[in-house]
């Protein structure tokens, strides 16, 4: 038996459902990202666990992780989607999910996306303008087909996260200001092949203060409230995603405290809920494996240099973001404070700095942890670098789930120009 999520054998070698990750380096070479299926549905379940006691849906926020293998890895387990792009769509129908089960948000939706998703019969169109929402009419009044609208409403509520990744404030793209929900709704009320299906937030990404949730679920539920006093039909409220977990010590994150908030403010409502968790569910998932290239020392500084970079993983110079990195195979060397960095020419291409580390050397693995959401989907071929190989671990078995375009497959799709 195996402890779940990644944990270590006896030889202090690090392994995922009991599976040594050197073996699954040797089948797959390095960076290769390992996808833990038990650790999700671990966290899926807690998180239905989480919701039931409002009445809700689970609509995994696809952006977190795009592979086919995890999206209709969601699907069986019952969940459905929200999506951001036409793109996203087409890859959950080709996982195999209804799209009787998708959300399409985002705030700039073209009109040929508006077509697919409503010839579709999605489930739903959650919308962040008055602008969006004459499209949307144009479109399904042309085609002669329902949408289903829910207003993304801004609370001016700003959670205290990174801020490219706060959503919940007045000065960020996202979201319809409180003041002009009302007359907005009552519009949907009056356009034809238009159904109101209720209001929807989210104020960001990685939120650790559920205060700020309790707040902007309780201006959400009053607004509704409000609306419905007024005769308005409000069935579903949608509450994004948001929800923070610990990128220093894989804790589960706080769904406790998440449930107490949705008793406080739902439990005596008739409100549907949809839920849009992303992070919670997949990021502690997953792991970036890496092969140290060599050790470098200046007078200042010593530096890892290993064959993932910032094409790999973005998150922490985009965001400053910390990752645990830790040796596949733990030796008890002694401790070095070093950066580890990428192959990548530019100073920015790091995954960790100034971080305390075993003494490592060339060849050797390192396990760069908790990168299951947005990681792999924000790759890139920058520094024309093939990207990572992606396995999922499902019943003690791997599977390659993602094989990366070579680099003369990257070649092939560009043309050089006779410029004679
Ligand atoms: N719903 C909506 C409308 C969203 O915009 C997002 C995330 C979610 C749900 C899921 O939120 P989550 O449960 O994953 O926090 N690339 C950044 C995160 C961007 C989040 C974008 N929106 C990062 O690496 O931290």
């Amino acid at each position: 038996m195996y402890s779940l999520g990644f944990h270590r054998n006896n030889k202090k070698e690090l392994c995922v459902q009991g599976i040594p990750i050197s073996d699954l380096v040797q089948k797959y070479g390095t960076p290769l990202f390992i996808y833990d299926s038990k650790l999700m549905e671990e966290r899926y379940n807690t998180f239905v666990e989480t919701i039931s006691v409002v009445k809700g849906n689970i609509h995994y926020a696809v952006k977190a992780n795009d592979a086919l293998a995890i999206i209709s890895y969601f699907s069986k387990l019952g969940s459905g989607a929200d999506i951001v792009s036409i793109g996203e769509f087409e890859k959950c129908v080709a996982a195999g999910m209804s799209p009787q089960k998708i959300i399409f948000s985002g705030v700039g939706k073209e009109n040929s996306e508006i077509e697919i998703a409503l010839k579709n019969n999605i489930l739903q169109f959650n919308i962040e303008s008055e602008e969006e929402l004459d499209d949307i009419f144009k479109v399904a009044s042309k085609l002669k087909l329902n949408a289903n609208i829910c207003l993304r409403v801004n609370p001016n509520i700003a959670p205290n996260t990174h801020k490219k990744i706060s959503t919940g404030d007045k000065e960020t793209k996202f979201g319809i200001d409180f003041k002009s929900v009302n007359s907005i709704y009552k519009k949907l009320h009056e356009l034809n092949y238009i159904t109101p299906v209720g209001l929807a937030v989210h104020i960001g990404s990685q939120i650790f203060d559920f205060n700020f949730f309790y707040q902007a679920y309780l201006s959400l539920k009053n607004l509704a409230d409000d609306l419905v006093s007024k005769g308005y039909k409000v069935p579903t409220l949608d509450l994004g995603g948001g929800i923070g977990i610990n990128y220093e010590n894989n804790q589960t994150p706080d769904f406790s405290s998440y449930k107490k908030i949705l008793l406080d403010v739902f439990a005596d409502t008739n409100y549907k809920l949809n839920f849009e968790p992303g992070r919670s569910l997949i990021a502690e998932a997953g792991i970036l494996v890496t092969k140290v290239i060599r050790n470098k020392k200046t007078q200042d500084k010593n530096f890892i240099i290993v064959d993932a970079a910032m094409n790999n993983l973005i998150r922490p110079t985009l965001y400053e973001a910390y990752h645990k990195v830790e040796p596949v195979l733990k030796k008890n060397n002694s401790v070095i404070v070093t950066d580890i960095v990428g192959p990548i020419c530019e100073t920015g291409d790091y995954i960790a700095l100034d971080r305390e580390i075993e003494k490592v050397e060339s060849s050797e693995l390192l396990a760069i942890r908790t990168t299951g959401a947005y990681s792999s989907v924000m790759r890139s071929n920058y520094n024309t670098r093939a990207d990572a190989k992606e396995i999922i671990i499902y019943d003690k078995r791997d599977y390659l789930i993602r094989e990366p375009e070579t680099v003369k497959e990257l070649i092939s799709k560009e043309k050089v120009v006779n410029y004679n």
